[in-house]
This record gives C-alpha cells, structure tokens and sequence, in this order.
C-alpha cells in the first residue's frame, strides 16, 4: 500500500486513474498512489475519471464519470441496454480481450484458490457467435420500472469530451413492465424491447406480449399481496431445429386470457411453434410451477446438440449455448480419454446430456441426478435416442457416495468420473468418497473455477492435474466454464 492508504480518499471523491486489469464478476482495477481501486463500467487501458463509491482498509469502490482516454480494447456496446442491464456487462470490450480475462480468471483460481504452480491452462475456446448465442431468455413482470440509464457515452475521436452517465434512480409509476432484473433490485425490472441474445422473433414476442398484457390491464403478481396474476415471460428458441416455445409462467390459471393470447401471438409471431401456461400459485419467484398447460402445439421444441435429439419441455433444464455446450462436451470425452470397456459415472448428470453425449465411446454410463424431473428427462432423452447404455439414478449424492448406503458396493467401479456440479461445487463429503472410490480418471466440468480449484485442491494428493481448458459459453458475461482433466497418481 505504501504511503496511500485509504485515508487519502473518501466517499464521493472524484480521481483520475489508469485502469490496468480486470477483476473478478466484470470489475476492472486501477490503482490510486499504489492504492487498489475497483472500478465498475471501464476498460483496462482506459483512463478514467471515477467517483469513489466505498473506502475499505485496502481496497476501495468507484464507479466510472467519464473516460479520459479510451483504452484501444474499448468497442461501442451494440444493445441500447447496456449499462443499466447487468446481463452483457463486457459488451465494451474488445471480444480477443475478454477471452484473454476469462483464460486468466482460470490461471489465477488455480494458483490462488488452489494453490497449484503454473497450471497447464490450455488456450480459451471461444464462440463462434458473440450475439444471439442464446436459446432461452427469461424476463420477468414487475410494476416498477428500472429507468433505462444510459452508460458513460464515449466519443472515441475526443475522449475528453466523453459524456458522465446520470446516477440510478427507480421510476415509482404503477404500470407493467417486462424485462430484465437489473442487479440486486428484484422489485423493479429494465423494460426491454431489444435483447441481442437470443433470435430476432424472440423480441417481437416480448413486446407483444407487453402490449397484451397492458391492453388487457392484467396485474403484475406481487410476492408482498401474494396476489396478481404475471410472473414471467420464458422464450425458448431450438438453434437447430428452429421450433420455438413462448412459456407464460402465471400466479393464476386464466383460460380465456391464455386463449385469447395464444390466438392473437400465433398471428403476430408465426415463427411461435408451442404456447405454454406454467401456473405458479407458489410464493417464490421462480419461472417453474405446479402445473402446466399446453395452449398451442404440442408443449415440447426439439434440440440438437451433436448427433443427438434432446426434447425440452417447459421445466426442462438445457445449456443455453447450444453451439458452445456442443464444444463443451466434445473437450469433456476428448479429456475424459473414453475406451470401449470403460465403465463412466456422471455425476450431477442433470437431463443426461453428457452422459448421452459420450455413450458411443463407453461400455455403460451410469448418471446420478438429485432432481426427479431432468431424471426423467435423461430417461426419456436415452430412449428417444436408442440409447440403451446409459441408466440414471435418482438421489443426493452426498447421501448417495457415503458407505452407508450399499449403493456404492452394489455398482462396479467406474473408470472415469465425469462431475458438473452446480456453481457452488462439490460438497467436502462428495470430495472425499471420490478420494475413496479413486477412479482412473476424472473429467471435472465446472461453471465456477474458483470452486472447481478449491475442490481439485482437496483431489490433488492424489490425482495430477493434466490440463485445464477454459471454454467460453457466455459472451460478453464474466462467466466462463472451465473442464479439467485429472489422473489418479500412480
Ligand atoms: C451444472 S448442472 C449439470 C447439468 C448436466 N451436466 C446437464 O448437462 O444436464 C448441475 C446438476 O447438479 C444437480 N445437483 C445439484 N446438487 C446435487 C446433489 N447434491 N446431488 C445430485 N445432483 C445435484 C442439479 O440438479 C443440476 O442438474
């Protein structure tokens, strides 16, 4: 910290600052007089005037006022929303450049988190397409708007002229609104008429259903009355098959609206394949539900992801990147290093779309799943596939891989584990019956490299880490996936 320390700056300063990094969730560092500053809405190579937000004993918080100079990585953000959405927070940066910060998330997870000496991180492999990648968007109804606010407008030619952005402020009118959570305010949304995620029909829908929605004066469902009857809005496009199911997720069953909707949708948007009604009368916000019923076509899209044919329903879970879920998995058997005589478990198997996806390599599969649905889904998926190698087993897994349980000695050992866990990884229990059961070979896929480097550490007396290839499902987000190959020593 040298010298500066948090006491030369205060809330609400205003400072100029070399921006020279990117930090973890989208933030990007400078550095005032060798103190650490995280700054929101810049680009490493930018000069930037911010505003200090917080002051923390060895950090502190700002938020960009306008760009001095902009960073030769600085691209003009293509969607009208961004700034306030928080859904594409690196649209301003340079496509190569974000690649280059989510190769380095892993390098640094692997090294700081788990403690590991210039790990074998193989080149990023990144999208083909950095827009429209998306085959499901979920928006939600809200009463309240987010006021769209604009970001730091940069003039590239005359950067000291760059406009500063207004600060936030909640438009307080009753009305409804369709959009886009902004982050950490979950009673307002940010009305969205163009989203450049997922395909062109997909924002028709949207305001569409929008201006049913007003036209009929419907009410917004609020969580505080536990009344109301709109919660979201799910489009579901297939990339490869094209079909296309619009999912309104409803507090209340209303036949005559759903009807009158699907009637008047199915003429403005042609494209619409499928019209759902999920019916949600439970309190939690979330876009699944008791019951749903099908007002158009048969309920179900088609998607393709190599050579297999996935059916997905409304509450079915599928990777939204199709093109890039297909690079995935394809990484996930190549490092899985797969013989004809190999016996694999995936766990955390989901719909069964790895297991499925590397069955032509194996003698059998084995998934184990805690949610009953997508092992319904995985069962009906192997069917629909002729796939007779693959069985799916309901259950916790950290109650499953315990010795009580005489499932463990019941099944044969595998020969390789495949594990995608959620976002918060595995739990210490499922960590350590790994250790026990010590397959050959473990293929980790993970959608958080700092969890997936804290749970290798715990493999690592026991297993090397022959490569770690970092694959980019998410454009223009900092998230990024991440499979790593492990050997158990000899
Ligand atoms: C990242 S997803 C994996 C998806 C799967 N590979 C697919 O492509 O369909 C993680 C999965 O782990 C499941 N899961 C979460 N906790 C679990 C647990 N304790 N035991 C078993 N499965 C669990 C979730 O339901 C989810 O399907």
């Amino acid at each position: 910290m040298g010298d500066s320390g948090p006491a030369l700056l205060k809330r609400g300063d205003e400072i100029v600052l070399g921006v020279d990094d990117a930090a973890f969730e989208g933030r990007t560092i400078g550095r005032h007089e060798g103190f650490v500053v995280f700054v929101d809405g810049a680009v490493p190579g930018d000069t930037v005037r911010v505003r200090i937000l917080k002051v923390k004993k060895s950090y502190a918080e700002a938020k960009v006022v306008s760009v001095e100079q902009a960073s030769p990585y600085r691209v003009a953000p293509r969607c009208r929303h961004f700034g306030p959405c928080g859904g594409c927070k690196w649209q301003h940066v340079d496509y190569r450049l974000q690649l280059k910060f989510k190769q380095q998330h892993v390098v640094d997870a692997f090294e700081r988190i788990g403690g590991f000496v210039s790990p074998n991180v193989l080149p990023i492999i990144g999208s083909d397409e950095t827009f429209f990648y998306r085959n499901k968007m979920e928006y939600s109804f809200a009463e309240k708007e987010w006021l769209d606010v604009l970001p730091p407008k940069v003039d590239f030619e005359h950067p000291e002229k760059s406009a500063s952005p207004p600060s936030e402020i909640g438009n307080q009118q009753s009305e409804i609104h369709l959009g886009l959570h902004v982050p950490q305010r979950y009673d307002k949304v940010l009305e969205i008429t163009e989203c450049l995620l997922q395909s062109e029909p997909s924002n028709d829908i949207l305001n569409f259903v929008r201006s049913f929605a007003r036209r009929e004066k419907l009410a917004v469902y609020s969580s505080d009355e536990d009344a109301g009857y709109l919660r979201f809005l799910v489009i579901r496009q297939s990339r490869r098959t094209k079909e296309l199911m619009v999912n309104l997720v409803t507090f209340e069953h209303r036949p005559e609206i759903m009807t009158q909707l699907t009637k008047e949708l199915l003429q403005a948007v042609p494209e619409v394949t499928t019209v759902v009604n999920t019916i949600n009368s439970k309190k939690a916000q979330i876009a699944f539900g008791d019951r749903e019923k099908v007002y158009a076509g048969t309920g179900i899209i088609h998607e393709r992801l190599g050579n297999l044919l996935f059916t997905i329903s409304a509450g079915s879970f599928f990777q939204t990147n199709t093109s890039q879920a297909e690079k995935l998995y394809a990484v996930a058997k190549d490092l899985a290093a797969l013989k004809s005589t190999d016996l694999v478990w995936d766990l955390y198997s989901g719909t069964g779309s790895i297991a499925l996806f590397v069955s032509d390599a194996v003698n059998h599969v084995i998934g184990v799943e805690s949610v009953s649905a997508a092992v319904e889904d995985a069962d009906r998926n192997a069917k629909a596939n002729k796939i007779t190698n693959c069985s799916f087993v309901l259950g916790d897994l950290k109650d499953r891989l315990t010795k009580e349980t005489d499932w463990i000695t019941s099944h044969p050992k595998p020969d390789v584990m495949i594990i995608d866990p959620p976002r918060s990884g595995m739990h210490p229990r499922v960590v350590k019956e790994i250790l026990e059961i010590a397959p050959p070979r473990i293929t980790y896929v993970s959608c958080n490299p700092a969890t997936q480097a804290r749970d290798v550490k715990m493999l690592a007396d026991r297993y090397e880490i022959l490569a770690l290839q970092p694959v980019d499902m998410f454009p223009h987000t900092y998230h990024i996936e991440n499979v790593a190959q492990l050997v158990l020593r000899p």
